[in-house]
């Protein structure tokens, strides 16, 4: 691919050019995709207004571009490997014309039970290269998918069902992850109770599971999918036009459906792909992430095709059936590039490295973390233990906002720093801020990173609330894409990502609001008031610390155990088993400010196992409510 980086000088190219015409460029970018109708204008809008659109009048299909591109010259090359859950159970590999046949198939499949452009199709599955295949699907014919993790609860999933009026759900009967099944098709039942708009339920079989059936709604993906036309033409789409809808969790208790336009997300996930992974033809990639978070719609799904790469999709969990499986599976299908999250990559540390000295690893030349911060420790233990001291790790820093990766190494073309995301892409302009608003200049400064330019991965909006859309990013510095995150610029300009400044936890890679997890206790009928924030975890990067103020004043005097689990019961039937609480204070009051607001500075601090230094207290209304909640510190 001529939009290749691929030394140093090409990335200062890069940069450079993108910097003075960023519209020539990404022109230059776009030019080597399939268009059916050519832009009129590349970028339009802007940050000031949150109103960035790119390629306007241009029509294209994306999954014109990640299979039929490639069938010419490499329809005969694996384009997908999966590899099961059961290690007894045979991989299954897709080559380019496969995979296009099935995703035709499954776009007939779709259009058969009515599905039209724009539509909304909701995906709560496993990890199965049908999951992968629906996503096509619905891209094919213009359908909007949003997929739900498959760890989300049946209420969970309800509300996002709700949110975007779906009128299709594809589910499986369950998945397997571990030795654990997930009931599947039994949680989206109970979901569907709310959910009388959505049409019709397509289940893929994957376990043999028994399960209930609704006649009239439900179908079974196998005998609707067989008897459908191998050919499916790709339905032209305007370049903004939504690709898909993913929700995600902000400071505030609903969580938000990101939308992402077909073009700009295009050309940014392609483009940062090919660049951060430097993937020759016959690599073999393999992202770990769930297609249900952004990292699998990017870099699981949409990036390797886009590049005509081949891909490893794997179902299972990094520990079964022991915690050398990452390692045998690199072994078993001689994967080249690898891209993780640091939460997995501390929890194999932690099992110790007998797992991983049994395999070669001979194979692998890149390694890739995403999601959080990766400390010193898990970076080098990733680099001498998997690496092997040979692979470049990239430390890709971005969001589900920002479609793909904007701060990143480029494997082997610049330079690293353990724990250093680095560079910015080609195209993005980082930019620090202080907490009065002012642009933090020069080398060995941290502050608020916001982003100072459009780029084409940007999200469009969210969905059904462009208010919000405006007032999350885009009002805290006018003019500027505010992250969320935390950032220091060292001396000689590399990047580090500290972490969230905003009431967002990052447990396990998984980003949860803390209100959210709040709004899910407070509803467990037996609280009064509560606060969530997140303390330091071992394995989990950060886990969750809820103080909660019981309605009866035996659970303070007790253990509290019943309503410790009764809270835990409660946050998974709202919003999913991972986000229970790790640990649940039950406190008589909560420290406030004489006006009422919760002090979560001093609940942050007495969390992170700090008992002095809380700050200015002189506005809490009542001291001994923190030292009784120190005393009793978990
Ligand atoms: C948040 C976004 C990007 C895909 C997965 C998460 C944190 C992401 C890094 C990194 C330090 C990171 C940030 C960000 N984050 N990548 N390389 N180093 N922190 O997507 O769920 O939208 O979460 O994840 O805090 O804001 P997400």
């Amino acid at each position: 691919m001529s939009y290749s980086i691929k030394n140093q000088g090409d990335y200062e190219d890069h940069y450079q050019r993108a910097l003075e015409d960023g519209e020539r460029f990404w022109a230059q970018v776009a030019e080597h995709f399939d268009w059916t109708v050519p832009w009129k204008k590349v970028c339009s809008g802007g940050l000031s207004k949150g109103d960035m659109k790119w390629f306007e009048g241009a029509r294209l299909n994306i999954t014109a571009n990640c299979l039929d591109r490639h069938l010419d010259s490499r329809g005969d090359k694996t384009a997908l490997i999966f590899e099961p859950n059961d290690p007894e159970e045979k991989s299954v590999s897709y080559t380019y014309r496969e995979l296009h046949r099935s995703v035709c198939k499954a776009a007939s499949m779709l259009e058969s039970l009515g599905v039209r452009k724009g539509d909304r199709v909701c995906l709560y599955m496993a990890m199965v290269p049908e999951l992968l295949i629906a996503v096509l699907a619905c891209a094919r014919i213009g359908a909007v998918h949003s997929v739900v993790f498959g760890g989300f609860s049946a209420k969970a999933l309800a509300d996002r069902l709700k949110d975007a009026r779906c009128s299709l759900l594809i589910t499986n009967d369950a998945g397997m992850r571990g030795k654990k099944v997930i009931p599947l098709k039994d949680i989206a039942d109970e979901a569907l109770g709310q959910c009388p708009f959505v049409k019709n339920v397509i289940v893929h079989k994957r376990v043999g599971r028994s399960v209930s059936w609704k006649e009239g709604r439900d179908l079974w993906w196998h005998d609707l999918f067989e008897g459908q036309p191998d050919h499916y033409s790709p339905q032209e789409l305007e370049a903004n036009d939504p690709l898909f809808i993913l929700y995600t969790s902000g400071s505030t208790g609903r969580p938000k459906g990101l939308v992402h336009a077909c073009a700009g997300y295009m050309v940014w996930v392609a483009y940062t792909f090919q660049n951060i992974f430097q993937m020759g033809e016959d690599d073999v990639y393999w992202c770990t992430a769930d297609i249900g978070w952004i990292t699998g719609h990017s870099y699981m799904v949409y990036g390797p095709l886009l590049n005509g790469a081949t891909a490893l999709m794997f179902e299972g969990v990094p520990t079964f059936p022991d915690a050398g499986r990452f390692w045998e599976v690199v072994d078993k299908h001689r994967v080249s590039h690898f891209y993780t999250a640091p939460t997995a990559i501390r929890s194999l540390m932690g099992a110790g490295l007998e797992f991983v000295e049994k395999h070669s690893l001979s194979s692998l030349k890149v390694l890739g973390t995403v999601g959080e911060p990766v400390g010193e420790e898990a970076w080098k233990w990733y680099h001498e233990n998997v690496g092997k001291g040979r692979c470049p790790i990239v430390d890709t820093w971005w969001q589900t906002e920002t479609g793909g990766a904007m701060i990143s190494t480029l494997a082997g073309v610049t330079k690293s720093k353990p724990c250093f995301a680095g560079r910015p892409m080609p195209g993005v302009n980082p930019v620090l801020m202080n907490e009065r608003g002012e642009v933090v200049s020069g080398f060995g400064v941290s502050g608020n990173l916001c982003i100072g330019a459009p780029w084409p991965g940007m999200a469009q909006t969210i969905y059904g609330d462009h208010e919000r859309f405006l007032e999350t990013y885009f009002t805290t510095d006018p003019g500027f894409y505010f992250t969320g995150d935390g950032c220091r610029r060292d001396e000689s300009g590399l990047l580090r990502i500290t972490g969230r400044v905003d009431d967002v936890i990052n447990v396990s890679g998984h980003r949860i609001g803390t209100a959210e997890v709040e709004d899910a206790i407070n509803q467990s009928g037996r609280v009064v008031e509560s606060a969530v924030v997140a303390f330091p975890h071992e394995v989990k990067g950060q886990g969750i610390y809820a103080y909660v103020v019981g309605e009866d004043d035996s659970d303070t005097d007790t253990d509290g155990s019943a309503l410790k689990a009764h809270i835990r019961d409660k946050v998974s039937s709202e919003i999913g088993p991972f986000a229970k609480p790790d640990k649940i204070q039950i406190v008589r009051a909560l420290p406030k400010t004489r006006s009422g607001k919760i002090m979560r500075r001093i609940l942050r601090k007495i969390a992170e196992g700090g008992s002095k230094d809380f700050g200015d207290t002189s506005t809490l209304l009542d001291s001994a409510v923190v030292e009784t909640i120190r005393e009793r510190a978990l």
